[in-house]
């Protein structure tokens, strides 16, 4: 491993992401030799573990932990790289300093040096204060190392707070040692999107107004809020999904070319389109957007209760589990085009896809041998989960006479490229984090950006302006969403089977 020496120490270290997504991913690292010799991983939180007990939790009984393939001595001596340190409270000065003596032992002791990534994992009111609290005790810049800070989402609640938290932590860390995690981004098929348009010389020249009818971005979801019924009902899909994963994605389908590959102008493009998008004002919001709520149904998962009856959430809840949108880029190549979004809990399947739907030819000329031929559909359609590829549909001719024309697809696996799994999200970004890499990371003026296009919308909800409809579960959620194609704007949701 080329990197730096460093220890990566986890707030919440106790807490359900650690377990499910951090150490296994640093695991994976540790396997393929990515990480340095001298390294360490210091969990803390307000759980009272001992190093032993800790490595307990999140690897020998972490039933996250995959281990697959992976030999005995190898699960031991990645162990022995985990620590902990636990906290009264995260951000008091009597812990902060105790995290400090902790992290001079571990230098001390292991020669891991004294560079640092701090991963906030807590809940979001903490996102400021840590940050200050690591500043007063000089965690966040010593002399001759670096410190970087790793922050979950969500990155604000609207534009307003995501303004003030930027600021306050842009006062102890700045700019580009803030590493914003959306983990869609560390998705292969998400970066994919970049290498598609941009690498091959066929796609692009279509990639326009002239050529594309619409553009759908759906993120569907069997599972229901679970157990998450508190952070959820507080959020909802909007800004559990839309504001940072879907917006993401959409950025890089629909992005200006940047100059080069690097942080700088890959994330210049990205602010530059969220400030394109045609803002949905309030009194749009009825016409440009569904919200939706699931009720009891059978799904994929088995029989779901209503959300309104889930664990934590208020009987007269009105955060929506489901929403469908449209709107428009205010730009020289997308302008007059539809784009689609949506994105729910309990629905018919688990996947997230990119259709581009290409303009019809100019005229149907087959049309009095087959009616099909007057709607077939040029559709690319980009599969991020799973399945993991694009499918290229177009019609071709029926062998026999006449004229008759078929829909076929052109179907590429990602699978096919590699031998191995494509790498977990988590695993990727840690690595560019370790690297000091921010390109897969959101910068702080596009979040501010991504915010103030959902705001109005939010706002809208809040006053109760627009209708909360209902869905049942294991449905592709309510019918009004259909509604947002019509006026000839394209032939509707594709909905897979
Ligand atoms: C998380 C959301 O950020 O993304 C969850 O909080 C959601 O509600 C999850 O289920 C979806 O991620 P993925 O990688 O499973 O598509």
């Amino acid at each position: 491993s080329n990197l730096d020496p460093h220890v990566l120490v986890i707030f919440g270290a106790s807490g359900d992401l650690a377990q499910r997504k951090l150490v296994p991913a640093v695991f994976e690292l540790f396997r393929g030799g990515y990480l340095p010799e001298k390294f360490a991983l210091l969990g803390a939180s307000r759980t009272d573990f001992t190093d032993e007990a800790f490595r307990n939790k999140v690897i020998f009984e972490n039933e996250h932990f995959k281990s697959d393939g992976a030999k005995e001595e190898e699960i031991k001596a990645f162990s022995e790289k985990l620590f902990y340190q636990d906290l009264a409270t995260y951000d008091g000065e009597k812990d902060i300093k105790a995290l400090a003596d902790r992290l001079k032992k571990l230098d001390k002791e292991l020669g891991v040096g004294r560079n640092y990534i701090f991963y906030l994992s807590t809940p979001p009111k903490l996102y400021s204060t840590i940050p200050a609290a690591l500043a007063k005790a000089g965690l966040n810049n010593n002399q001759d190392a670096w410190a970087r800070l790793i922050v979950e989402k969500p990155f604000g609640y609207n534009e307003q707070s995501a303004i003030k938290l930027n600021r306050e932590i842009q006062e102890h860390f700045p700019e580009n040692t803030i590493y914003r995690i959306d983990h869609y981004l560390g998705k292969e098929t998400v970066q994919n999107l970049l290498v598609t348009r941009f690498a091959n010389g066929f796609f692009e020249p279509l990639w326009n107004r002239n050529y594309v009818q619409s553009v759908q971005i759906t993120a569907a979801e069997t599972v229901g809020v679970g157990s998450r019924g508190g952070y959820y009902d507080e959020s909802g899909a909007m800004r559990d999904m839309v504001q940072n994963h879907l917006l993401q994605v959409l950025a890089h389908v629909a992005m200006e070319p940047p100059i080069r590959a690097d942080a700088p102008s890959i994330r210049n493009e990205k602010l530059k389109l969220f400030q394109s998008l045609r803002p949905i004002t309030k009194k749009d919001v009825k016409t440009h957007v569904v919200r939706g709520q699931y009720t009891e149904g059978i799904t994929s998962e088995g029989k779901e209760v209503a959300y309104r009856d889930s664990p934590g959430v208020p009987e007269k809840s009105k955060t929506e589990t489901y929403v469908a949108m449209k709107f428009f880029i205010d730009n020289w190549r997308w302008a007059g085009v539809p784009f689609f979004v949506r994105t729910g809990k309990c629905l018919p399947l688990k996947l997230t896809e990119v259709v581009i739907t290409f303009k019809n030819p100019p005229q149907a000329i087959f049309a009095e041998y087959d009616d099909y031929a007057m709607s077939c559909d040029n559709q690319l359609i980009i599969r991020i989960q799973p399945d993991e590829g694009m499918a290229l549909e177009f019609g071709m001719k029926v062998p026999g006479e006449g004229f008759r024309v078929k829909n076929v697809d052109m179907d590429f696996f990602y699978r096919d490229l590699t031998k191995n799994d494509v790498p977990e999200a988590y695993t990727r970004l840690l690595l560019d984090c370790m690297k000091g890499e921010p390109t897969l990371y959101a910068r702080g003026d596009s979040v501010e950006a991504a915010w103030a296009f959902v705001d109005p919308i939010l706002e809208a909800w809040e006053k109760d302006e627009v209708p909360l409809y209902s869905y049942p579960a294991g449905s592709w959620g309510p019918l009004q969403a259909d509604a947002l194609w019509s006026g000839g704007l394209g032939n509707g949701w594709r909905n897979p089977t």
